[in-house]
């Protein structure tokens, strides 16, 4: 077979991929992992194929639109199974959840193709990612796309980053990766990891 860059390079064009390269390398089969945010159930389809048949996912929104398109994607894929729905706000998440978690991913603002005055908000995403902190495994990862670019985007960057900052190292190691060569307001990625 001959090689096409185009498809056989993954190409970094975004917060995304990167998210994806980095879970791709930390979650592993039979993980439990968390999507807080499924909207249309990218990130959680990619969770439910890492965590293999013997893992679980557990994905949150609180459309009901997000709900059936996340359902969608994994029915499509084959992998509905793997994971449990939640129709509640990621806020719920100790509530709904009790093992310890090896990834918990965020995927902040509003649904594309969606509703958009319906967006993640500082407050709820500050509760849930506290929640994910105390739920983390040893090595556990929290990825966390941010959208400064929207409105209220710049009040959840300042929740995040003022979050991710104020973690004790080396206890947890906190990241902020982002593209360099784009507009000051584009989306990057703030990375969590729990110390061994
Ligand atoms: C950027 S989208 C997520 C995209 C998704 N990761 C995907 O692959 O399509 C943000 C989602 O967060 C959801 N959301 C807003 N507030 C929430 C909350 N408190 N708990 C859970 N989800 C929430 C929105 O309904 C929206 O679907």
């Amino acid at each position: 077979m001959s090689f096409d860059p185009l498809h056989d390079i993954p190409l970094l064009r975004g917060p995304v991929p990167l998210t994806h390269l980095v879970l791709r390398h930390f979650v592993r089969s039979g993980d439990s992992a968390v999507d807080a945010t499924c909207g249309n159930g990218n990130d959680t389809l990619l969770l439910a194929e890492l965590v293999g048949p013997t893992g679980r996912v557990w994905a949150f929104d609180i459309q009901q639109e997000a709900m059936e398109s996340t359902a969608r994607n994994l029915a499509a894929n084959g992998l509905p199974d793997r994971v449990t729905l939640v129709a509640q706000g990621h806020e719920t998440l100790a509530g709904q959840v009790n093992t310890p978690l090896n990834a918990v991913v965020f995927n902040l603002g509003y649904l594309p193709g969606g509703d958009r005055g319906i967006i993640t908000r500082p407050e709820t995403t500050g509760a849930a990612l506290e929640q994910a902190l105390g739920l983390l495994a040893p090595g556990g990862i929290v990825a966390l796309t941010v959208y400064p670019g929207h409105g209220g985007g710049d009040a959840e960057r300042r929740l995040a980053e003022g979050w991710a900052a104020k973690l004790h190292a080396p206890l947890f190691h906190a990241w902020r990766m982002g593209q360099i060569n784009v507009t000051a307001d584009a989306p990057y990625v703030i990375l969590v990891q729990k110390g061994a």
